[in-house]
């Protein structure tokens, strides 16, 4: 009999936690902007540094019009705003677009912060000189959608990317599998390339592959 009743138990808390997880994921790919309202207001989430990628590549590049995809709580966009440049940042977290402003106000420069999605944000054509895609959640790989990257950008004008690698089943939205890079901006001129096995700009710094890209049209 008790064996039974342990059985019973064991099986309605493996239910649970089956039951517990699927919500989380659930909430997780259908409401990000809950998702990361919350890491945005709970101690964690990113580094408060920006992207070192980002940085490396355009410290020496005169500073024009940057748009920064799904940018959270501002690390890049008000880096880079404190660098002259003249940055539009949107997210569909309304507490992460808070914090980007606050920190804006406080390194004493303006920011366009919008809340939009990256499905449906207007990128324009040839309006940027730089386009941050740090960890960004987009619909990359979508080849239809990084044609519409490049059409946004001005000729000449730079494109960086850096995010986790796809698992082996797609659920880092954005990201992208090993090696596949290259093909899916096949339409840009690769500047760098580079796969490395290292800590990301999460927080916590897990070790994992990353893909870098540093591209132009
Ligand atoms: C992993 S974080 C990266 C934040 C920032 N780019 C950085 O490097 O610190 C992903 C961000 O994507 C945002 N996000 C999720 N889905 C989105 C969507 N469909 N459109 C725009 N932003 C989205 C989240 O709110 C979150 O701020």
């Amino acid at each position: 009999m008790l064996k039974r009743i342990l059985k019973i138990t064991a099986l309605v808390l493996v239910l649970l936690l089956i039951l517990a997880g699927a919500g989380i994921y659930y909430v997780g790919v259908h409401h990000r902007e809950i998702w990361f309202n919350w890491v945005y207001r709970n101690p964690g989430g990113f580094n408060k540094e920006p992207n070192s990628l980002l940085v490396q590549t355009v410290s020496n590049v005169s500073p024009g019009k940057a748009l920064d995809i799904a940018m959270g709580e501002g690390r890049n966009a008000v880096w880079l705003a404190t660098k002259g440049w003249d940055v539009t940042g949107f997210d569909v977290s309304n507490e992460g677009l808070r914090q980007a402003e606050e920190k804006a106000a406080k390194a004493g420069v303006a920011i366009h912060a919008i809340n939009a999605k990256s499905e449906d944000f207007d990128y324009g054509s040839e309006w940027w000189d730089l386009i941050v895609l740090s960890y960004a959640f987009t619909p990359i790989p979508d080849t239809d959608y990084v044609e519409r990257l490049r059409n946004s950008l001005k000729p000449g004008g730079l494109l960086v990317y850096e995010h986790y690698q796809q698992m082996a089943i797609d659920i880092v939205p954005g990201a992208m599998h090993a090696g596949e890079a290259p093909k899916i901006f096949s339409n840009f001129k690769i500047l760098k390339f580079e796969e490395p096995v290292t800590g990301g700009d999460w927080a916590n710094r897990i070790t994992f592959p990353l893909v870098r890209l540093v591209a132009t049209r």
